[in-house]
Order: structure tokens, then sequence, then C-alpha cells
């Protein structure tokens, strides 16, 4: 985020567990009746954020080698609005206890299953985090770094 900052974008950071997403429950009401989602939470916020911005940045921690539930569940919430999400460039954050780079082609693989049903998207870059469990562990990681470096480099 400093990165993109330093370069001269406008960025907002969201942290899921601050909101209220609740899961989709495959009621339809998007998909087959073309209407806004009946659940009243924050999902059609962060959403609309995501429609607006010209990239999104998705980092989430490792749980079960996959992504968290709160990113998944987001990811399920954009059931209707998926379709609207067109030429968005994409990059993706993990940090694991375990320090394993092949960790992160399953976090990969799991956001591929989002990314291929949109229109055009592009995997712009990645960031694992391994070796790092309890809060605080990432300082001075090398991980930091690199991350500060793809966002400076974004165009
Ligand atoms: C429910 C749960 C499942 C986890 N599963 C894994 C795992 O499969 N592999 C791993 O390396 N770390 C696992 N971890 C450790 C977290 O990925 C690690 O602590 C991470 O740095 C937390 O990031 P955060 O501080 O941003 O929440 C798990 C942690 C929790 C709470």
């Amino acid at each position: 985020m400093q990165g993109a900052i330093d370069a001269g974008h406008q960025v907002e950071k969201i942290f899921l567990r601050d909101k209220v997403i609740h899961p989709c429950i495959g009621c339809d009401v998007c998909s087959s009746q073309k209407k806004p989602c009946p659940q009243n939470d924050d999902a059609a916020e962060v959403i609309r954020k995501m429609l607006e911005a010209e990239v999104i940045v998705m980092g989430t921690p490792v749980y079960f080698y996959s992504m968290s539930a709160q990113m998944k569940t987001l990811i399920d919430r954009c059931c209707g609005p998926y379709t609207e999400m067109k030429n968005k460039e994409f990059y993706f954050i993990a940090t694991a206890a375990e320090d394993d780079e092949k960790i992160m082609d399953r976090i990969v693989t799991s956001f591929s299953g989002f990314l291929d049903c949109l229109e055009n998207p592009a995997v712009r870059g990645t960031v694992f985090c391994g070796g790092v469990w309890h809060a605080g562990e990432i300082k001075g990681n090398a991980a930091l770094q690199k991350a500060y470096e793809m966002g400076k480099n974004i165009k």
C-alpha cells in the first residue's frame, strides 16, 4: 500500500474482519432475477469499491492451506456483480506459519477459480510471506520490501 502511495496512486485498505459479510446462500436473486443481493450487510459496499478500482490486491492469511473464510465469503458474494468486474489487475498476498513457497501455489490456484470467471483479468504479482505465525513476527521480513516494490511498480 505504501509503495502504491509513493507511486502516486489513490489507495484504500479494507480489512474484511471489520466488515459484516454473510455467506452467499445461492438464492438466485442476483443470478437469475438480476436483482441486487437481498442480504443487508457490508458486501455491496466492498464489491462496489472493487468495481471502481483499477487494481485489486487480495491479501489473506493461509488457513488450512487455503485462503481465509472471510476472503472466500466475499468472493462468493460476487455471484451477481462478478460479470461487471472487467479488465482488473490483481495482486495476491498471503502469510503463513510454515515457510514453504509452494503453499502460495495453492493460494493462487484458489484465487484463480475467481479470476477464471472474470472478463480479462490480469495477475500482476504475488507475495508469499512464510515463517510468520504470531502477530508482529513479520517485522523486518524481506517480503515486506517485495510488497513495497510491487506497489511502487504499479503503473
Ligand atoms: C485457523 C488457522 C489455520 C491456519 N492454517 C495454516 C496452514 O494451513 N498453514 C500455515 O502455514 N499456517 C497456517 N496458519 C497460520 C497463519 O497462516 C499465520 O499465523 C498467518 O501469519 C496469520 O496472518 P495474520 O496475522 O495476517 O492473520 C493458520 C492459522 C489459523 C488461525
